[in-house]
């Protein structure tokens, strides 16, 4: 088969000064496409800012003979998110991919959380890609044409002690590529989620003795596939790390139909539980709309 390639393609990765988001963007230049290589420059925690970290990969990918602008705008704002389409109209003349990669951690257990720790997460993960990816979107369907990526985690997917903030913001980042998938469907819109594993300054004391064999241009292998022309899935969440590439998917079990019209007791629930949890049979439901089709199907007798 034919090489994946982006010539012509403008994407915007945020959070790209280093780690994960540097991958994508020398992965996606290499192979032809024009790149928005936004950050902020801060410490793990959010603090602080430098323009430095967007220009070395800027300068990077210079180097390989691509082409890339710098974007030092945070995305945890609606101005910074708009600033960063901008950047790409300015620059490349559209927006063609938005990977949302930009993150911080403020790591607490949840008794000692502070509102401040909860807000500072959710502002770049959760309400960071809302500002950037909206008006991309809008380009995007414009021109019907569209790829957007978004960064949950096996945090918010699985859970993990001390990350309630982090794991409420990825798990909401879900629910909003889910919902753009949705609605990006009829304009060549794809979205899909990666949770990635690999080792960067934000994983470096996590990993242990492992982490030598997690690079992130292992993650960069399927994010920047998503990100391509060629990708014909949409509303997925895939795993990537070390090496091992799988998908994580939300399925429904069959469930127990009590009867339409019917009001069981909380005994008769009780008793059904085997049947209620049983994975077997399970169903993969694309939106609510499939999943209230499978309830009427059920209520009219056809199921
Ligand atoms: N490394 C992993 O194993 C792992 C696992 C799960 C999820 N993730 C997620 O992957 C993404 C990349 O993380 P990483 O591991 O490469 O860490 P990283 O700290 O190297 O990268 C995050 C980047 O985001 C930038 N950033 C932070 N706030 C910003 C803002 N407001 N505006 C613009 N840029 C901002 C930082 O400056 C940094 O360069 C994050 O969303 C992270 O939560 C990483």
């Amino acid at each position: 088969m034919a090489d994946v390639v982006f010539d012509g393609r403008v994407a915007i990765v945020t959070g790209a000064g280093g780690g994960l988001g540097r991958a994508y963007a020398l992965e996606l230049a290499r192979r032809g496409a024009r790149v928005v290589v936004n950050d902020l420059g801060g410490a793990v925690d959010g603090t602080g800012g430098e323009h430095s970290a967007a220009d070395r990969v800027v300068a990077e990918i210079e180097a390989l003979g691509g082409e890339a602008v710098a974007s030092y705008d945070s995305v945890a704002t609606p101005e910074g998110g708009a600033a960063i389409t901008e950047t790409a109209l300015d620059a490349f003349g559209t927006v063609d991919i938005v990977i949302n990669n930009a993150g911080i951690l403020r790591d607490k257990s949840f008794a000692n959380l502070d509102p401040a720790d909860l807000d500072a997460v959710l502002d770049v993960h959760l309400k960071g890609a809302f500002f950037v990816t909206q008006p991309a979107f809008r380009v995007m369907k414009e021109k019907g044409y569209g790829r957007l990526v978004f960064t949950s985690s096996n945090a918010g997917i699985l859970g993990n002690f001390g990350q309630s903030n982090y794991g409420a913001a990825k798990a909401g980042l879900v629910g909003l590529s889910n919902v753009l998938a949705i609605e990006g469907a009829k304009y060549n819109i794809k979205s899909n989620v990666i949770a990635p594993i690999a080792r960067t300054r934000m994983t470096e004391e996590l990993l242990g003795p492992l982490a030598e064999l997690m690079d992130p241009e292992q993650v960069a292998a399927m994010v920047v596939y998503l990100a391509s022309e060629e990708c014909p899935f949409t509303h997925e969440i895939f795993s990537a790390g070390g090496g091992r590439y799988a998908r994580f998917f939300i399925g429904a079990t069959p469930g127990w139909f009590a009867g339409a019209g019917v009001v069981p007791t909380v005994e008769e629930v009780r008793d059904h539980l085997d049947e209620i949890r049983s994975t077997e049979g399970y169903e993969l439901f694309g939106s609510i709309s499939d999943e209230i089709g499978f309830l009427l199907r059920h209520l009219q007798g056809d199921a």
